[in-house]
């Protein structure tokens, strides 16, 4: 074994479930069918709780409340200040009970609680504080337009919202989408993911209490087939947000385009490169590679799963995270000292065993890890791989868990080359003392976020999104709020 286990049980504290039905109209009900689903606790495989299943009568439902609200509801009438300072208020209310929510977090997703605490409750404040502060600088432009006119722009919300998102980061994904989603004034129904319901109920409990209006945020847990495909397919929905794996999203573009042509935003998978040049501050580079991929059990859209590493520090670099990747304490996440938690779910935990299984097949060689830790919950150790070749599965595919591959390159141009060669282009990162060549690799890397000595550096103000087949728009900033208007001309004739 490669990594030290602890047994999940008894330090796990009697966490606060809060709501397990569908908010809709700011109502807490059953799904039509009267059907439910288990979720799980990923380090014990234990139930949690029976959550209400959604499906296309509840979407329908939840659609119309939400139509409601935006052509009639106080929520049209509200000023943008008021919007804001409602937000405020949620993200106050979510401080509040920070603790709570990290334990939920790290309950259902299997997280570290250290992590949820001090990496997720933080960002997923800033995002709401960051958007509330945005609901009342909405505005458009008076253009200069030949003849006797005046004409100005309003930048209008785009209406009733469709929002998908995945169970990686539950609170932080659910603050992506409702942040820009509120503040431009859209209403919203969200999927949330099957694997991961728990906290994003619960803040749909603090938005009622906020004092937001009814129909303005409907939440929704369910599966993607059913709920998610007829969210995408509705045909009253303005535009559809989705976050998750390339292979849904080009389902949702299609439901797209075979319903109302609803505008369309991806925030998908990557396979992003990470390039460690000869001059990096070797120790810097190594913990910071290795934070990159290692990062949340390995299941971040924007993972350096591709470390290139220049010729001359390869096998010290290796030693390096190979070091680390040893004496990570993989454990229940409700201990102090765990730095890895369990995978999410069992497919998930299939899924990367089968690429670990596939990368040896395919002559890729183990540095460390491959197996499973202990015999109960989804824990993976933690795996390095080195002869791993571009055209392997292991370098192509996103494995999303603990699996980093250490491949080796001697031309700066060769592994930018090689770092552009996947479909996708989310993130990318190098390394290096030299200031020319970190701007000069940083532009010729094709990926939405380049960090240039550091990695997974996020902030609410800088867009975040992908290249290629990572995506279509950016969530964050100024950027991402531009995906939740659309843009009315007036012309006045004078
Ligand atoms: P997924 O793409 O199937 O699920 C993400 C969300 O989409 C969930 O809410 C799901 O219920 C929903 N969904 C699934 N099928 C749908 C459909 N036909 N119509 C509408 N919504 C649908 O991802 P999954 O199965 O959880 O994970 C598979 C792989 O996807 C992962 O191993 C990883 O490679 C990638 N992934 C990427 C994420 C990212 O942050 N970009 C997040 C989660 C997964
Ligand atoms: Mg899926």
């Amino acid at each position: 074994m490669t990594a030290v286990a602890s047994a999940p049980d008894a330090t796990t504290p009697a966490v606060k479930v809060g709501p397990t039905k569908l908010l809709i109209n700011n109502e807490w009900v059953n799904a039509a069918s009267g059907k439910t689903f288990s979720t799980v606790n990923p380090a014990t495989e234990e139930v949690i709780a029976q959550v209400a299943e959604a499906d296309a009568a509840d979407v329908d439902r939840a659609v119309k409340a939400a139509r409601a609200a935006f052509e009639e509801g106080p929520w049209s009438k509200m000023s943008a200040s008021e919007r804001g300072r409602l937000m405020y208020k949620l993200a106050d209310l979510i401080e509040k009970n920070k603790d709570e929510l990290a334990q939920l977090e790290s309950l259902d997703n299997g997280k570290p609680l250290r992590e949820s605490k001090n990496a997720d409750l933080p960002l997923v404040i800033a995002c709401y504080r960051y958007y509330a502060g945005w609901a009342d600088k909405i505005h458009g432009k008076v253009i200069p337009v030949n003849g006797p006119f005046m004409c100005y722009t309003k930048h209008e919300p785009v209406g009733v919202v469709g929002q998908i998102i995945p169970w990686n980061f539950p609170l932080l994904m659910q603050a992506w989408k409702l942040g820009p989603a509120l503040a431009a004034g859209c209403t919203v129904v969200m999927k949330v993911a099957e694997q991961t319901p728990l906290s994003a109920l619960r803040i749909g409990e603090l938005i009622v209490e906020a004092g937001f209006p009814p129909g303005v945020v409907n939440i929704l847990p369910g599966y993607g087939p059913t709920a998610g495909q007829a969210l995408a397919r509705h045909p009253d929905v303005d535009k559809v947000a989705f976050t998750g794996s390339t292979e849904v999203g080009h389902l949702i573009m299609k439901y797209a385009a075979e319903s109302n042509l609803k505008r369309v935003t991806l925030e998908l998978g990557g396979k992003s490169p990470n390039i460690v040049l000869a001059d990096a501050p070797l120790d810097a580079a190594a913990d910071g590679a290795f934070f990159g991929l290692f990062f949340n059990q390995g299941q971040c859209c924007c993972a350096g799963s591709r470390v290139f590493v220049e010729d001359k520090i390869y096998d010290d670099f290796l030693a390096k995270v190979t070091d680390k990747a040893k004496t990570r304490k993989v454990g229940d996440p409700f201990l102090k000292e765990t730095q890895q938690g369990p995978q999410v779910d069992d497919e998930q935990f299939k899924k990367i065993m089968g690429f670990i299984d596939t990368g040896k097949k395919q002559g890729a060689k183990l540095a460390c890890g491959g197996e499973r830790v202990g015999s109960r919950g989804y824990f993976v150790a933690p795996t390095i791989f080195t002869d791993v070749r571009d055209d392997m599965t292991i370098a192509q595919e996103e494995i999303f868990g603990p699996v980093m591959s250490v491949m080796r390159f001697s031309q700066i141009d060769e592994a930018i080359r090689r770092g552009n060669a996947t479909k996708y282009g989310l993130a990318a990162a190098v390394w290096t003392r030299d200031i020319e060549k970190a701007y000069s690799v940083a532009n010729k890397l094709r990926a939405g976020t380049v960090w240039v000595n550091c990695y997974d550096v996020f902030d609410a103000a800088a867009p975040f999104g992908g290249f290629k087949q990572s995506g279509i728009g950016r969530e964050l900033g100024e950027y991402g709020l531009a995906n939740y208007t659309e843009i009315k001309t007036v012309t006045v004739k004078i």
